[in-house]
């Protein structure tokens, strides 16, 4: 069981495993999307039921875009229809919204149903649900640096007053804080610059289930295994 008192204040997760889960079924790739869309609501809200405050899913890399154009346009529609039932639940669900990533790509109805979402949204208190689009941790942390070095120009900041602290402030979000646990389905065992500074002391958890059959009760089982780690932020 989880202890609710426990849980982890911030959840990464990595959504991957839609190509194969559609590929083993003779789909084309983008039916995964389709149906990993599905388990992001799913899992989305039962993070909202369970009390999570904070969670971030990885749904389109900075990289991702070298993918077919056929398969970009298909989770720009996914990402667009997710949008869309948002707009018509979100007084039910109650869940914050909002997206971390390098925005100033998205234009036109797109871009204006992102901001929407975020502005109907942003004074839900439970769960903050921050859904990763054209993002990159490396991106992330560069887009920090020029802010710290612009300032520095300007002579509003002192080298030595750039901190840890006061860095991650300069992040996408001054308040997506620490990831304590990242979960990756489909048997990959990498990061892929995914939230890079914030995942400094993060937990992992793999699984080899592909992301269209990932279950409440994995995330459970994750936050279970979580909430058994001994975590010593390199202290003894
Ligand atoms: C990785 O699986 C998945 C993506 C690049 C897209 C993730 C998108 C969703 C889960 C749908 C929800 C999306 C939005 C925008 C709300 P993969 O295609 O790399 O899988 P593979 O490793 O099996 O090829």
């Amino acid at each position: 069981m989880i202890d609710p008192e426990r849980l982890p204040e911030h959840v990464g997760i990595i959504m991957d495993g839609n190509g194969r889960w559609a590929q083993k079924r003779g789909l084309p790739r983008y039916a995964g999307h389709v149906a990993g869309a599905q388990v992001f609501k799913t899992i989305a809200y039962y993070a909202r039921d369970i009390g999570l405050k904070n969670l971030t899913v990885y749904a389109f890399s900075t990289e991702n875009w070298s993918r077919p154009q056929e398969e970009v346009s298909r989770i720009m529609k996914v990402l667009e229809e997710f949008i869309d039932d948002a707009l018509n639940t979100f007084e039910k669900e109650r869940v914050r919204i909002r997206f971390i990533g390098d925005l100033s790509v998205f234009s036109g109805t797109l871009s204006e149903k992102m901001n929407r979402i975020v502005d109907v949204t942003k004074d839900f208190p439970g769960l903050t649900l921050n859904v990763a689009m054209n993002y990159g941790g490396q991106h992330e942390i560069v887009h920090a640096a020029r802010k710290a070095a612009e300032l520095a120009s300007k002579g509003l900041l002192k080298p030595e007053d750039i901190t840890p602290e006061s860095f991650g402030k300069m992040l996408y979000f001054d308040d997506c804080d620490a990831v304590d646990l990242v979960i990756r389905p489909s048997g990959e065992k990498r990061l892929s610059n995914f939230l890079l500074w914030q995942s400094a002391y993060a937990e992992f958890w793999y699984s080899d289930i592909l992301w269209p059959d990932f279950k409440p009760k994995d995330l459970d089982q994750a936050i279970i295994d979580y909430q058994k780690r001994n975590r010593r932020f390199g202290g003894v």
